[in-house]
């Protein structure tokens, strides 16, 4: 069993090629035995500070501590950090039992000793008995486990994946993505997980950081960036968002309000909300799951924001109907609801009213 996990500290961080800039000024902490996943769009910068952590690609510029040590000059193979990549990279032409022994080897340490660390690797990831087959006879998701156990088998305190499951089909990943977890909490490591699968992320980790053009744009629980997304990059990166325009009403005090015309009068608790907001740097956000999507006459309540339209599409996926609504002020809104909450699918081109509490009406930045 290793001991609690590593503390990663990145302080003013950066790594450029030649005039290229791929992660801008970082910093960032992850505490002991957390599970934190970067994410964003490719060539956002997520490999690029996976590997200036692990040491193939120093930083430029900056430091980086594991328990408050700066480790940014130590040769990789110093930095006791496992690494598990997309393609396995196990080594083809030794057994399994010999590629999860290769790091203990490597460190010298007596065969008994090795022996039984390998042996209890291999049951740690389920797969006891196949240590005398060679990875081309092993299935996918066993060869990613394998990769997991030779990463981890000499007790890092640190483990890093680059898009561990990315090779694999959708059912698997989502098999592998619990023996991750389960693997996670048997080893107590902290990892640094990168994957551009923003379901994935949330599921997994205890804190996620969304990436783009070098940089984060915002990190924190899986649910602070779904329920407080920062601006509008975030908020559609992380699932499906409505985004509606804002304008600004000048008001009889002299001011500006902000304003989002909706049936029966403007957006509620659009006032309260403002802060420093302006027409020009803000955008209402409003998830798919949050609207109720109604008939006829529908019961509003006093806090509920009301859109009126028509359906332009209506499809089913997996226990959900998905509706593209176009509201009669111009705006084309996706609605999402359980399919049990309604017994037939709505028909193209009927007229509905789209209802939400004004609690799930986010302002946000639009950069
Ligand atoms: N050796 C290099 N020389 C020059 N530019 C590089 C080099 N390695 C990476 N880059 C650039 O740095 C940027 C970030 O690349 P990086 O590999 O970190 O992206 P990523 O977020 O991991 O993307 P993906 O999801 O596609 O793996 C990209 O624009 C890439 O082209
Ligand atoms: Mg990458």
């Amino acid at each position: 069993m290793a001991e609690r996990g590593a503390r990663l500290t990145l302080v003013d961080l950066e790594k450029t090629y030649g005039t290229f800039t791929a992660l801008r000024r970082t910093n960032l902490q992850i505490e002991p035995g957390e599970f934190f996943s970067l994410i964003g769009p490719s060539g956002s910068g997520k490999t690029t500070l996976l590997g200036a952590v692990a040491g193939f690609s120093p930083a430029s510029r900056g430091r980086i501590e594991i328990d408050g040590t700066d480790i940014s000059s130590m040769p990789p193979f110093m930095r006791n950090i496992g690494m598990v990549f997309q393609n396995y990279a196990l080594f083809p032409h030794m057994s399994v039992f010999e590629n999860v022994a290769f790091p203990l080897k490597l460190r010298k340490l007596p065969a008994a000793e090795v022996k039984q660390r390998t042996q209890a690797m291999l049951a740690t990831v389920r797969l006891p008995d196949v240590g005398h087959r060679m990875p081309s006879q092993l299935s996918g998701g066993q060869q990613q486990r394998i990769a997991l156990a030779r990463a981890a088998v000499y007790s890092p305190r640190m483990l890093l994946m680059d898009e561990p499951l990315g090779a694999l089909d959708k059912n698997l990943r989502e098999e592998m993505q619990f023996e991750i977890k389960a693997f996670h909490r048997k080893v107590d490591a902290t990892v640094l997980y990168v994957t551009h699968d923003q379901d994935e992320a949330a599921a997994m980790s205890d804190r996620l950081a969304i990436m783009n053009g070098g940089e984060i744009v915002q990190h924190g629980t899986p649910r602070d960036l779904y329920e407080h997304p920062r601006n509008a990059f975030v908020a559609c990166f992380l699932g499906s968002a409505n985004l509606i325009d804002v304008t600004a009403k000048p008001q009889a005090s002299g001011g500006q309000s902000l304003h989002v015309p909706i049936k029966g009068g403007a957006l509620k608790a659009l006032d309260t909300m403002s802060g420093t907001a302006t027409a020009a740097n803000s955008v209402v956000c409003i998830r798919p799951e949050s609207i109720r999507i109604e008939t006829g006459t529908p019961a509003v309540s006093e806090d509920d924001n009301t859109l009126e339209g028509r359906i332009l599409d209506a499809v089913y996926t997996a226990g959900m109907f998905r509706y593209q609504v176009e509201t009669d002020q111009g705006a084309v809104m996706t609605v999402r609801l359980p399919s049990v909450r309604q017994s037939d699918m709505l028909p193209m081109s009927a007229r509905v009213s789209l209802i939400w509490p004004a609690a799930a009406t986010l302002l946000i930045n639009k950069e």
